[in-house]
């Protein structure tokens, strides 16, 4: 190799432009999509992604007035779009888990307001992008795997993301890795994949590219951001935090999700170890509990989603420099990786 791969410094003038399906679909620069971030990402966030040329999403997970962990009332949700409208002129999405109750009228208003992309995930999507047809929204559904991605573009999704054991969040029960799952679900489809999992750099997004995926969809990197709504001490534990410090709970509610260790997390690991119903667990696993690590930062007493990507951030940073670093990185490795094809 004729060079190192060391992160780079934030590019001080835009990188150049990448073109895949999933940039042209969705009217953006780069194919980097910010994950439906529950209780973090809110307009603020979403309008920096989208501004700096990826696409930003707005969670409707955790982000209502009353702070509880369900989906935000269909007010709140407006007032996030119109919020995140007055920040960018750029497209952006709204993300809807869809094994709630209470979809219907957040749906109807992320298509009254005519948000350019609608992410489904969580849950049976058919139904759903029915409703969006004719709309003009992109639809974007998040899988783990080829067969859910199989599922959701019969259904009539515009594009799939697929996510791998590496990721923050709820995960597919497989432990599938995030390199062997892109290419097998780049296979099963026609419509394009954002690589999810594990990326938080240039080069993570250069190796999707390279495995097939034409974008990629990045999550706990996001969190780590000035504009991120999460408790500075969430996202200086994210920027401290080693792949190893991150761990898999509610294997026995059969919906897995990666989070950071705490001493809660550790309680809830023993019972599910031992055994305990689902009447034990899912009192430990509330979205309200996950607020009081998020939202007010007592981490060793909740849980926060988090996913190994946390061995690759080093900072808080603007979420801007975020994109505009990944895109620069990707074009540097590139030159790179083609220097040792010459
Ligand atoms: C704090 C946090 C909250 C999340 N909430 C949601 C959500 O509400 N909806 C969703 O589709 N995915 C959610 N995810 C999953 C992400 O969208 C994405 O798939 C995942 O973070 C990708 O892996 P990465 O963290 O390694 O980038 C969440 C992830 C994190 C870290």
């Amino acid at each position: 190799m004729p060079d190192t791969a060391t992160p780079l410094a934030p590019p001080l003038v835009a990188p150049p432009a990448i073109d895949t399906r999933v940039t042209r679909l969705l009217g953006i620069r780069y194919p980097i999509v910010q994950g439906g971030l529950a209780r973090v990402a809110t307009a603020e966030l979403a309008a920096a992604v989208s501004n700096a040329g990826g696409l930003g999403q707005i969670a409707s997970a955790g982000t209502g007035q009353d702070g509880a962990g369900g989906l935000c009332s269909p007010d709140d949700l407006r007032a996030l779009i119109r919020r995140c409208r007055a920040l960018t002129s750029r497209p952006f999405g709204v993300n809807i888990p869809i094994g709630r109750s209470a979809v219907e009228p957040v749906l109807e208003v992320a298509l009254e307001e005519r948000v350019p992309v609608i992410a489904l995930t969580a849950g049976n999507p058919a139904p759903y992008i029915r409703r969006c047809e004719g709309s003009g929204a992109r639809i974007l559904v998040l899988t783990a795997g080829p067969e859910l991605a199989r599922k959701a573009e019969a259904a009539g999704a515009d594009m799939v993301a697929t996510v791998g054991y590496e990721g923050g969040g709820h995960l597919g029960r497989g432990d599938e890795t995030t390199l062997v799952m892109v290419p097998r679900v780049v296979a099963a489809v026609r419509i394009p994949v954002l690589a999810s999992g594990g990326i938080a750099d240039g080069r993570g997004l250069l190796a999707a590219l390279a495995l097939g995926a034409e974008g990629v969809e990045v999550g706990t990197r996001f969190v780590a951001t000035t504009e991120a709504r999460a408790h500075e001490h969430y996202k200086q534990a994210l920027a401290a935090a080693r792949p190893e410090d991150t761990r898999i709970i509610k294997r026995t509610l059969g919906t897995p999700g990666r989070v950071l260790a705490s001493a809660h997390v550790e309680r809830i690991l023993a019972a599910e170890a031992a055994g305990a119903g689902k009447e034990a667990i899912l009192p430990m696993v509330l979205g309200e509990v996950n607020g009081a690590g998020s939202d007010r930062g007592d981490l060793e007493n909740s849980f926060v989603w988090a996913g190994q990507s946390v061995g690759l951030i080093e900072a808080v940073e603007p979420a801007g420099e975020v994109v505009r670093r990944m895109a620069a990185e990707a074009a540097a490795g590139m030159a790179r990786l083609r220097s040792c094809f010459a």
